[in-house]
């Protein structure tokens, strides 16, 4: 049994280093709950709200030892790989709360084939697919169904497992798609994680991001969200981990809100009880939106979203450490969880070079200036503390400069404002994070 954490002040582990990570410490170190917050390995910027110490996610003994050293009451998982990898079950075992589903909830995110399967047969809508172990199996249904260029309709390729957000290809003739299919199953360019594939059709809209609290029989949604995958303003050039984000988002109209709610979540948790399947944590499903309201989940994730969440964890004005608690003991039902009815953005700063090679260790100047910004936030995603002790970039995406408002407008027009106290050698963002928003907002 897990032990009783109810009027004691907590100390919390956050596990993860990136921007998600970092507002997830924030949003936790603003509870009057919580005494100390680690995190395993965290961030410069995580260094400041917490003790972080540089233990391997993968080593969960090393990771018990250490919550059950510092007398850490709950641990928060931010990443998928260590859920998929069953860090929740192992954690239990030990009689130890954490925030997270188990190893077969988490195959929700962790196999596309699982994900899929389990939305077709439980009614949620998706688009159309077919799964494939055999190579010459998954050529020969191309060929039947895109018999003749330009390629039309099942044109996007699914590796069945992780592939650090590289296992999607939206194929744009024919020669991709078997090109696609061939350097997965052939080449095994992600090795196990391409053994089966998904072949699904292409659908059309606009994507938005809707995460949800969840603790196996309830579902509390989040405020929707939308991410900003492409390098270049107007969704132009490669995909990257998520350039920026912005809550409410528009597009996720009320109508759309009440189908994800009854097409996606409601059905979401019918299907969890027939598979007994015990879900605690997050579910996140990226959607797509199409231009009569239809929805279609493209996507489960099993963990908060990044940068949504960046953008989402201001709204939020219950406290986390409630809402944590009542997932890991099966009370969200009886929590009524509040949300401002401000707009957020997060906008994302990344080093030269990315999404492909990118430079590191440049120094990061104005940090210190930010704290003057009292409805701005900047979450650390890719930092280190150089040895002179001034913070330095570390990955492809550095900061998320985060601010929010009473409208979208205007939080946009307050974290552009504040951004311009940052910079270092390399810095490129997106201007146009929320406008999509703007535009629906006008309409
Ligand atoms: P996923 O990881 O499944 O969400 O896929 C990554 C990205 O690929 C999505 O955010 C979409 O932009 C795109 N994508 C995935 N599936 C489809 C689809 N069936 N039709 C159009 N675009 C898709
Ligand atoms: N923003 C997309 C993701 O977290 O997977």
């Amino acid at each position: 049994m897990a032990k009783k954490t109810k009027n004691k002040k907590l100390k919390v582990l956050v596990i993860g280093s990136g921007g998600r990570e970092h507002a997830l410490v924030w949003k936790i170190s603003k509870s009057p709950r919580v005494e100390k917050i680690f995190c395993v390995p965290g961030n410069a910027g995580m260094a400041e709200l917490a003790a972080c110490d540089n233990i391997s996610i993968a080593d969960f003994s090393a990771l018990v030892k250490y919550v059950k050293t510092n007398q850490i009451d709950i641990t928060v998982v931010g990443p998928e790989v260590p859920l998929g990898q069953g860090i929740v079950n192992f954690f239990e075992s030990k009689g130890l709360k954490i925030f997270g589903p188990n190893k077969k909830a988490a195959n929700l995110e962790c196999s596309k084939v699982f994900s899929k399967v389990f939305m077709k047969k439980h009614g949620i809508p998706t688009a159309e697919f077919q799964v494939f172990k055999n190579y010459s199996a998954a050529i020969k249904y191309i060929d039947k169904v895109n018999g003749d260029l330009p390629l039309k309709k099942y044109s996007i390729i699914k590796a069945d497992g992780l592939c650090a957000g590289k296992g999607v290809v939206v194929a744009q003739d024919l020669y991709e798609v078997k090109d696609t299919i061939s350097k997965m199953m052939v080449d095994k360019i992600y090795g196990d994680a391409g053994k089966q594939i998904i072949i699904e059709e292409r659908i059309e809209g606009e994507e938005a991001s809707i995460m949800a609290f969840c603790d196996g029989k309830t579902v509390s949604i989040m405020m929707p969200s939308q991410d900003h995958k492409r390098i270049f303003e107007n969704d132009k050039g490669p995909n990257t981990g998520g350039m920026g984000a912005y809550a409410p988002a528009p597009v996720v109209t009320k109508s759309v809100i009440a189908k994800a709610k009854t097409q996606v979540f409601d059905n979401f948790i019918k299907g969890l009880k027939k598979e007994k399947i015990v879900f605690k944590g997050i579910i996140y499903a990226g959607i797509m939106i199409d231009c009569s309201g239809n929805i279609k989940v493209l996507e489960f994730n099993v963990r908060f979203g990044d940068p949504e969440t960046q953008c989402v964890l201001p709204l939020l004005e219950t406290d986390i450490m409630d809402i944590i608690e009542a997932v890991i003991d099966g009370k969200l039902s009886k929590l009524k969880i509040k949300w401002k009815k401000d707009s957020c953005i997060c906008v994302v700063l990344a080093s030269k070079g990315y999404p492909g090679k990118y430079e590191t260790g440049k120094r990061v100047s104005g940090l210190e200036y930010m704290n003057a910004y009292l409805s701005n936030a900047v979450f650390h995603a890719g930092t280190t503390m150089n040895e002179s002790g001034s913070v330095v970039t570390s990955g492809g995406r550095v900061l998320g400069i985060t601010g929010w408002d009473k409208t979208l407008n205007t939080a946009i027009k307050k974290t552009y404002e504040a951004m311009k106290e940052i910079t270092f050698e390399g810095m490129q963002y997106r201007r146009d994070i929320g406008v999509k928003g703007l535009r629906h907002l006008a309409e």
